[in-house]
C-alpha cells in the first residue's frame, strides 16, 4: 500500500471503455492519432473512487441527533428512545420506491461529483420483507440512471426491528424471517451482491451473525460484517472464518483481531468519517492494521444518521490527518483496496491496461493536494467505462 505508482507527464488511451495503454504523451499520440483526444491541462487523474459502503436508500435526514449527541447522549441511548435506525425504519416503510428513487438519486450524484465511480448502496432500513426488496429495486433503478457502478447490498439484518423486539423470542423469530423468507426473496430476483450483518453487542450476535450469513453464501452471495464498531466482540475473527469479503468499521477491533485479518483475504473497510461526526475520541487502529499486513479500505459510510456526507476526499483527510496514512497508502485504500472490498479488484480501481476506464480529474497538480484541500471539491470531471459522468464539468475543461 506503500506506492501508489504515480506517474507525471503522461496519457491514458481508452478503447471501448477499457484503458488500453497508458504511457508518455507524446508517443501515445502517435499511437492513437485517430483518438479523441481530452486535455487534462495537466492535473491529476486519478482511478474513480471506490466507495464499497453506504447506506444511501433513507427517506429523511435525521439532523435533530446531532445536537442531542452533543448534549451528552450516545449512539444507542438514541437508538433506545427510538431515533437512530428505528427513525430511518419508520420513515422508509412508509414511501413507495419512486419517491426513494426522487431522493436517493441527487444524493448520489453528489457523491459521484466528488470522484466516486463505483459505489456499494446497502438496504436496511426496510427490515421486512417487502420493505428490503423495495430499497435493493430502488438500488437497481439507480443503476439505470446513473453512469456509475453500483453495488447493492442486502443488509436486512441492520437492526432487529421494534416490532420484533417487543415479542418473546423476538430475535430468534426474526432471524427465521431473514433466512427463510428475506433471503430467498432478494436471492431469486438477484437483488443483491452481498449479504451484510451489524454484528455487535445489543444488534446481532456472533452466533446469529453467523447463521444468517452462512445462509447468504449458500444463496451465492458474498458476505460483509458492520464488525467491532464500539466493542471488540469477535466480529473481525468471524469475518476472515467465514470468508468475508470485507469487515468494516472497526474501531474498537482486538489485536487478535488485526493478526486475523491480516492473515486472510478479508479486507479491513475503515469508516473515519462516522467516528469525528459521532465526536468519538478514537478512530480504528489503520496503521497497526496496514503494518501487520491487512489490506486497509476507506468508505463514506453514507447514512443519515453517522455519517452524512457525499465527500470522498474529505474521507482521503481523515485517512491521513486521523488514521495516520501516507497519500499513498490513502490512494491505494481508496481505490484498489476499495474494488477488493467488492471483488471488483481484477477490471476496477487501477489506471492500467485492461482495467475500465473508471476516471476522475482533479483540479490540482500533486496528488497531495487531494486530502490536504480538506472538505473542498475539487473533482472537475469522472468517466464510467469511458464515458464522461459529468459532461457540465468536462464542457469547461
Ligand atoms: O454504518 N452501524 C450501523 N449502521 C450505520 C448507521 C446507520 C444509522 O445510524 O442509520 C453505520 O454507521
Ligand atoms: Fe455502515
Amino acid at each position: 500500500m506503500g506506492d501508489a505508482g504515480i506517474v507525471t507527464g503522461v496519457a491514458v488511451a481508452v478503447v471501448d471503455g477499457t484503458i488500453r495503454d497508458v504511457g508518455q504523451r507524446a508517443a501515445l499520440e502517435r499511437a492513437y492519432s485517430g483518438a479523441t483526444p481530452i486535455d487534462c491541462g495537466g492535473r491529476v487523474l486519478v482511478p474513480g473512487f471506490v466507495d464499497s459502503h453506504t447506506h444511501a436508500i433513507f427517506g429523511k435526514p435525521r439532523f435533530e441527533e446531532q445536537e442531542l449527541r452533543a448534549s451528552g447522549l450516545d449512539y444507542m441511548e438514541i437508538a433506545r428512545r427510538g431515533g437512530g435506525i428505528h427513525a430511518s425504519v419508520r420513515d422508509l416503510r412508509r414511501r413507495d420506491e419512486d419517491e426513494l428513487l426522487g431522493l436517493a438519486v441527487p444524493r448520489l450524484r453528489r457523491l459521484a461529483a466528488s470522484g466516486v465511480t463505483t459505489v456499494e448502496v446497502k438496504s436496511g432500513y426496510g427490515l421486512t420483507p417487502d420493505d428490503e426488496i423495495k430499497s435493493l429495486r430502488v438500488i437497481r433503478r439507480i443503476g439505470e440512471i446513473l453512469p456509475m457502478r453500483l453495488v447493492p447490498t442486502w443488509l436486512g439484518a441492520h437492526e432487529i426491528p421494534l416490532e420484533y423486539r417487543d415479542l418473546a423470542n423476538g430475535r430468534s423469530e426474526y432471524v427465521r424471517l431473514l433466512v427463510s423468507t428475506m433471503l430467498p426473496g432478494v436471492a431469486s430476483e438477484g437483488l443483491a451482491r452481498f449479504a451484510d450483518v451489524f454484528c455487535e453487542p445489543g444488534v446481532f450476535t456472533i452466533d446469529e451473525t453467523r447463521t444468517i450469513l452462512t445462509a447468504a453464501k449458500s444463496a451465492g452471495l458474498g458476505l460483509k460484517l458492520h464488525a467491532d464498531e464500539l466493542r471488540a466482540s469477535g466480529g473481525a475473527e468471524l469475518a476472515a472464518e467465514i470468508g468475508a469479503t470485507s469487515a468494516d468499521h472497526l474501531a474498537a477491533i482486538s489485536d487478535a483481531g488485526i493478526r486475523v485479518l491480516a492473515e486472510s483475504n478479508t479486507v479491513a473497510t475503515l469508516l473515519p468519517g462516522t467516528m469525528m461526526f459521532l465526536g468519538k475520541d478514537r478512530q480504528a487502529p489503520a496503521r497497526a492494521l496496514v503494518d501487520a499486513g491487512a489490506a486497509v479500505a476507506l468508505a463514506t459510510d453514507f447514512n443519515p444518521g453517522t455519517s452524512p456526507t457525499t465527500n470522498f476526499p474529505l474521507i482521503m483527510t481523515l485517512g491521513v490527518s486521523q488514521l495516520r496514512l501516507s497519500v499513498a497508502e490513502t490512494m491505494i485504500a481508496s481505490t484498489v483496496n476499495g474494488a477488493a472490498a467488492l471483488s471488483l479488484a481484477d477490471h476496477v480501481g487501477q489506471i492500467a491496461p485492461g482495467y475500465s476506464a473508471d476516471l476522475a480529474l482533479f483540479d490540482a497538480e500533486d496528488v497531495r493536494e487531494l486530502p490536504y484541500w480538506y472538505g473542498d471539491r475539487r473533482c472537475v470531471a469522472t468517466w464510467v467505462r469511458g464515458r464522461a459522468c459529468h459532461t457540465s464539468t468536462v464542457d469547461s475543461l
